[in-house]
């Protein structure tokens, strides 16, 4: 169980229903081991993966998998790379360069299976693979998407790709513990069945209608208590570098999810003690429109402790012998001391560990909140009318280019 501390002007909770989620983690033994088989066959024999999604469709693997390998290695050999989350023509210029030479499994995951940015990317690699591996390309391309209808859909029937499954009724913001997620986790070398056990156990904690012991639900109404106090961006920061994809998941879950109808908090994200020399003037001393939510791991595997050094150049020896975790977790309660002072709330989010099984339950409490903090706004947590709007702008523009070019 994870531990939430609210601010003090955050007095009291009131009930709303709680959502019921289950089925956001309902992945059968079965088909978890079909993803671990599949995942091991690539591990096999492969260098590396490729990833192609935008937004909910790869952030969520990728948030995990950044958050539980190494800083500078890989835990199964296989390196996790992404396409198809940007429109950059020298991205995947580059991109194919890399992949020249090395062992490559793709995986295209689209729920609707036409969004731009993964189908341009997809367009392009599957020509690659093709002139790679000849007819041996498509026992190299996976498919994660509706389990019934889509354009890739019908790409992966036609071309007899395998396919794996994002449920109907699984949007992608909320699909990491599906097979979009599960798969790219599991080839990266991560426990999966602890990963989905974490989520199985924050949905049991954040089910609890006991409000004072259910964290998902203060964290819900505290943001929302402030954000009626005028506080109209919240800022999730963390201590440790490897954290950053996680954050642009919660960003994207909160932002798409809440953000609608003229309402809804700003989520942003900061990691320190990097962000503390870029932002850290803003927070203590800007425009009082923000506060934070610290999120901690008691326990990082892996530290160093501060030599002692003969001649103290530094003046650093007062220091000798403390470990670099220990130093961060005090600059983390000066964040703490100094932001409040400042007119900062500041709320923390404490997880007892970074392993598979936190991060599974750290994603499930964020899911839950989510779609509770949603409803305090009585907004659609699963809709996102504002991006189909700039995708329908976009299709217009490409169309009348391309009537201006045949004209
Ligand atoms: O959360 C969402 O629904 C979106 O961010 C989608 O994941 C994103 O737009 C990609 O959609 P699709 O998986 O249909 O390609």
């Amino acid at each position: 169980m994870l531990r939430f501390e609210y601010p003090k002007n955050v007095q009291q909770f009131d009930m709303v229903g709680l959502p019921d989620m289950k089925h956001y983690i309902d992945c059968s033994v079965e088909e978890m081991l079909g993803i671990q088989k599949v995942a091991n066959e690539i591990q096999e024999n492969a260098e590396v993966l490729l990833v192609i999604g935008v937004g909910g469709s790869f952030l969520g693997a990728r948030a995990v998998i950044d958050a539980l390998t190494p800083y500078f290695r890989t835990i199964s050999g296989v390196e996790v790379i992404y396409a198809g989350n940007n429109m950059s023509g020298a991205y995947l210029r580059q991109l194919l360069t890399y992949l020249d030479g090395k062992s490559v499994y793709v995986n295209v995951i689209s729920k609707s299976g036409s969004t731009m940015e993964p189908a341009l990317a997809f367009r392009v690699v599957k020509q690659y693979m093709e002139n790679r591996y000849g007819t041996e390309a498509f026992e190299r391309i996976l498919v994660t998407t509706d389990p019934e209808k889509g354009i890739l859909k019908n790409i992966a029937n036609e071309s007899g790709y395998r396919q794996f499954v994002i449920p109907t009724d699984v949007g992608g913001r909320y699909s990491v513990f599906t097979a979009a997620g599960l798969l790219p986790i599991a080839v990266a070398g991560i426990d999966i069945d602890a990963f989905l056990q974490g989520a199985r156990q924050a949905e049991v904690d954040t089910s609890n209608e006991n409000i004072g012991q259910n964290a998902a639900y203060q964290y819900a109404f505290a943001r929302f208590e402030l954000y009626s106090q005028g506080y109209s961006l919240e800022l999730l920061a963390s201590f440790e570098p490897r954290l950053k994809k996680l954050h642009e998941w919660w960003k994207q879950l909160f932002g798409e999810s809440e953000g609608k109808e003229q309402k809804g908090l700003y989520p942003s994200t900061v990691t320190f003690s990097t962000d503390l020399h870029a932002i850290g003037q803003f927070i203590q001393d800007g425009s009082r429109i923000l506060f934070e939510t610290l999120l901690h791991f008691d326990e990082i595997e892996e530290d160093i402790e501060v030599p002692s050094s003969f001649d103290d150049l530094d003046g650093l020896n007062y220091l000798s012998g403390r470990s670099m975790n220990e130093i961060n977790a005090t600059s983390k309660d000066g964040v703490v001391l100094a932001h409040e002072e400042g007119g900062v709330p500041v709320m923390k989010i404490c997880v007892p560990k970074l392993d598979a099984y936190h991060v599974g339950y750290l994603m499930f409490f964020f899911m839950k909140a989510c779609v509770i903090s949603a409803s305090l706004l009585e907004v659609n947590p699963f809709d996102q009318p504002g991006v189909e709007a700039y995708k329908q702008k976009m299709l217009e523009l490409l169309k009348e280019d391309v009537v201006k070019i045949h004209e």
